[in-house]
């Protein structure tokens, strides 16, 4: 097939101003826009099934929907898949209804800011905005979470939750919240900017109004996607596409990277509360994830992958040998086996719901930690093709990574990323 290098203006992550993505920027791998073009060229049957096993903020499946698709994803990010699920569901009614509650929440609030106690924020809340936004977000978010049973709730909350890094007087930009560096908000006034949020998440909702059938479905799971069970409700077989997009070996936490929103709401108070409700469903891609005991039992389970588990466990070794030339060296050599078996393990499940000859993209990037390569795209291929899989395409998209040519402790690797093609036997 044509593989498209771009869409319209596509950069990693969600595009800002394409319809669903710019609910909340994400660092999503690809903008809806360019897995349209996918879509497109995959040729896949009229009303078919598309799946992706990293759902992340679900830019696959409002692309998938506005193709005329069904779509079923996994995500193990609890509050990332409750956006995908919310992006994804039907309006509870004409958006216009959305509007009206948004203006009469913001009413509300306004009334109510000079009494907020702000006794139990969160240190990194406290820190982020001046005191006169800190009052008004914390007072519009009291009275949206007070309403948790009405119709919109949970579009308020993310209109909310996406005006947080617009108004933030400090560095809150992606990938890391840097609470001791000041800027200047990119807004000034947080309520307008909610409104503004709130406007074009009623703009959306109305396309999918337009575009609604009763014989299309898309649905978001919560969890882990080498756990079959999550799999369940695609039949085997019955899915006729996948296109997605895998955390890379970049070292990138996607907990922390949420860390402003889910202090901010309050679904986490703690770094162990972090690693225990959101990061558990998540396969290892960073260092902060890798513990000795699972490395090890990755290591055993690399054996039934043969020649291809053979080439991760050297990579493996020779990274932990970096590490023992280090003082403090990171422990990249126990992120290495686990990552790559959880992929297989997810490839596994991917290939029993994709029908015979179905194809799976994976957009993905290679790395080199302490200067050890590691060809993420083809060991993925490899391991494709011990889980019923043949390497269809694998082509160059973008080079990245500059910065390790100029640093002297590292290869000199030109990084890149790749579009993978796959195709069900
Ligand atoms: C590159 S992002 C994908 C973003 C996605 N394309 C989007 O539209 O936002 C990778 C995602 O995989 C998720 N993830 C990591 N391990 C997972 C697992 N075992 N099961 C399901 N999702 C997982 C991460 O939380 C992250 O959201």
């Amino acid at each position: 097939m044509h593989v498209p290098s771009s869409g319209r203006g596509r950069r990693h992550g969600t595009s800002r101003s394409e319809p669903f993505d710019r609910w909340f920027r994400y660092p999503a791998g690809f903008a809806s826009d360019y897995a349209s073009l996918l879509l497109h060229q995959l040729r896949l049957p009229t009303a078919g099934l598309v799946v992706d096993p990293f759902t992340g903020s679900g830019v696959t499946g409002t692309a998938a929907r506005r193709a005329g698709h069904s779509f079923f994803g996994v995500e193990a990010h609890p509050l990332i898949a409750e956006l995908a699920a919310l992006k994804l569901a039907a309006p509870p009614g004409d958006p216009s209804g959305l509007l009206s509650a948004a203006r009469e929440f913001a009413e509300r609030s306004a009334t109510t800011k000079r009494h907020v106690d702000l006794s139990s924020e969160a240190s990194l809340t406290l820190r982020s905005f001046d005191p006169a936004t800190l009052h008004r977000l914390v007072s519009l978010r009291n009275v949206i979470r007070a309403q948790a049973d009405h119709a919109w709730h949970s579009y308020l909350k993310w209109a909310l939750l996406a005006t947080l890094r617009d108004v933030a007087s400090v560095r809150v930009g992606w990938p890391y919240q840097r609470p001791g560096t000041q800027r200047q908000p990119t807004f000034a006034d947080p309520i307008s900017r909610f409104l503004q949020r709130v406007t074009w998440m009623a703009e959306d909702l109305r396309e999918i109004e337009e575009r609604e059938s009763r014989f299309l479905r898309s649905r978001v799971q919560q969890g882990d996607s080498r756990d079959d069970a999550n799999w369940a409700e695609v039949g085997k077989g019955m899915a006729h596409g996948c296109v997605t997009s895998p955390p890379y070996l970049n070292n990138f936490d996607y907990a922390d990277a949420t860390r402003l929103e889910l202090y901010f709401w309050g679904d986490v108070t703690s770094w162990s509360e972090m690693c225990s409700e959101v990061r558990s469903d998540m396969l290892t891609a960073t260092t902060q994830q890798s513990s000795v005991g699972s490395a090890r039992d990755a290591r055993i389970l690399l054996q039934d992958y043969g020649e291809v588990g053979v080439q991760i466990s050297e990579i493996a070794d020779q990274l932990q040998k970096e590490r023992g030339n280090r003082p403090r060296g990171k422990e990249y050599d126990r992120v290495i086996p686990d990552y790559f078996v959880a992929i297989a393990q997810i490839l596994r499940n991917l290939a029993s719901v994709l029908s015979s000859g179905a194809p799976a993209v994976l957009l993905v990037g290679d790395s080199a930690p302490y200067g050890v390569y590691v060809d993420t795209p083809g060991l993925i291929a490899k391991l494709g093709a011990e889980q019923g899989f043949v390497l269809e395409q694998d082509v160059i998209l973008r080079h990245r990574g500059q910065r390790w040519a100029g640093n002297t402790t590292r290869h000199d690797v030109q990084l890149s990323e790749r579009f993978v093609l796959l195709r069900r036997n």
